[in-house]
């Protein structure tokens, strides 16, 4: 790692789609950047390209381990090799339906994941967590847009609980502890790719969600799009999210670090589930802050597809399939709080999410591997 006065960021799951966006955006700030990842979902290719994006320069200030988060021993010595200022964690399984067939592995890998991550690095003094969490705490939200005031609700799947309770554990740690700094980065959809064409979305084997689906489609991996039911309360009766470029989401991350360091915001954050903690003697805020991160804005299905095919130059074939169980109809973020606080907004349209995540397959047609 390069000389540098630049605080070192340990990232879990930095190889994977979220993951490596950030660490493109971190070490484009000048942070250091340590990457912890077990490659169970994500390819080491994806690190050489995040060098590749970065340049020589700044790709000397980048560190990769493959570790699993659950081997505390191996994660102390990353702790021991390296002066910690934060952690960002994204280390999970992610995939929804999979949750509910596995639920015993979604709740060890993801809790106890966190547990560790968080055991280990309280042994080394460091107390300070930005977790990747999910709008799906909200359950069937109780209004929308929804505001990070909306009470945590049911979630309809073992994902979804792992990502409740890791924010309810960070919660607690802060109550237990005013040294904690912990920030809950509620994400609506992230979708969109890095506008090199170098980094992506890589899923295993058939996409379960809309955005990888589409694209496979369009680039002739998958036969048709299969749209889960038109007959929702919306205006074409298609689902509709709040989809959001993985880049927008990323540079969040970096500003969730500006607010730990006290750089934006007046830290007075306040609602249902921020706890204010105190600022200290060099300027670092503590407590527990929750931000969504969203565009705001609400898009169906149909919408996609129509957005992709503008991207991808061609007409994309679909079918009208019933509706997907534990699928809600509108899901969409009030992310007034992330601008006035953080100072963070997102940037790109579904347009420039299209045409990227259009790059990325197009150029990438099997992911990583080829
Ligand atoms: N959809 C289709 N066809 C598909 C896949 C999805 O019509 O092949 C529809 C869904 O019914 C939904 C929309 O496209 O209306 C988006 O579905 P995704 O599976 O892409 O995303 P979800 O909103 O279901 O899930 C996402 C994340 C989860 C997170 C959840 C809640 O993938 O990790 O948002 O915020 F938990």
């Amino acid at each position: 790692m390069a000389a540098s006065n630049q605080k070192t960021i340990l990232v879990t799951g930095g190889a994977g789609f979220i993951g490596s966006h950030t660490v493109v955006e971190l070490l484009q700030q000048d942070y250091n950047v340590v990457i912890v990842d077990d490659l169970s979902n994500s390819s080491p290719i994806a690190i050489d390209r995040i060098r590749q994006i970065v340049g020589s320069q700044r790709a000397d200030n980048l560190v990769f381990y493959q570790i699993n988060v659950l081997n505390a021993e191996a994660l102390g010595k990353v702790f021991e090799d390296h002066d910690i200022f934060a952690i960002i964690h994204f280390a999970g399984f992610k995939a929804v339906g999979e949750s509910t067939q596995k639920p015993l592995e979604y709740y060890w890998n993801n809790v106890t994941g966190l547990m560790t991550t968080a055991n280990v690095a309280r042994a080394h003094g460091v107390k300070r967590i930005i977790f990747s969490s999910s709008a799906t705490v909200y359950g069937e939200p109780a209004f929308i847009p929804i505001t990070e005031d909306c009470p945590m609700a049911k979630t309809t799947n073992p994902y979804g609980e792992t990502k409740a309770m890791c924010e309810r554990i960070l919660t607690d740690l802060f109550r237990a502890d005013d040294e904690y700094s912990v920030v809950l980065l509620r994400y609506f959809n992230p979708i969109g790719a890095h506008e090199s064409g170098l980094i992506g979305e890589d899923p295993a084997g058939i996409p379960n969600n809309l955005l990888p689906y589409v694209s496979q489609v369009a680039v002739g991996k998958l036969k048709e799009i299969h749209v889960f039911g038109n007959d929702y309360p919306t205006p074409d009766g298609t689902g509709v999210r709040d989809y959001i470029h993985v880049v927008d989401l990323a540079r969040g991350h970096v500003a969730a670090l500006r607010w730990l360091e006290g750089t934006v915001g007046t830290g007075t954050v306040e609602d249902a589930a921020s706890l204010v903690g105190p600022t200290d003697e060099e300027g670092l805020r503590h407590g527990v802050a929750v931000f969504n991160l969203g565009t705001g804005t609400g898009t169906s299905v149909l919408q996609i597809i129509h957005a992709f095919e503008e991207a991808c130059g061609h007409e994309l074939p679909y079918v009208i399939d019933p509706r997907r169980p534990g699928d809600i109809a509108e899901n969409y973020a009030a992310c007034d709080k992330a601008r006035t606080e953080m100072g963070w907004v997102a940037e790109y349209d579904i347009k420039r999410m299209c045409e990227d995540s259009w790059r990325w397959q197009s150029q990438n047609p099997n992911g990583f591997e080829g």
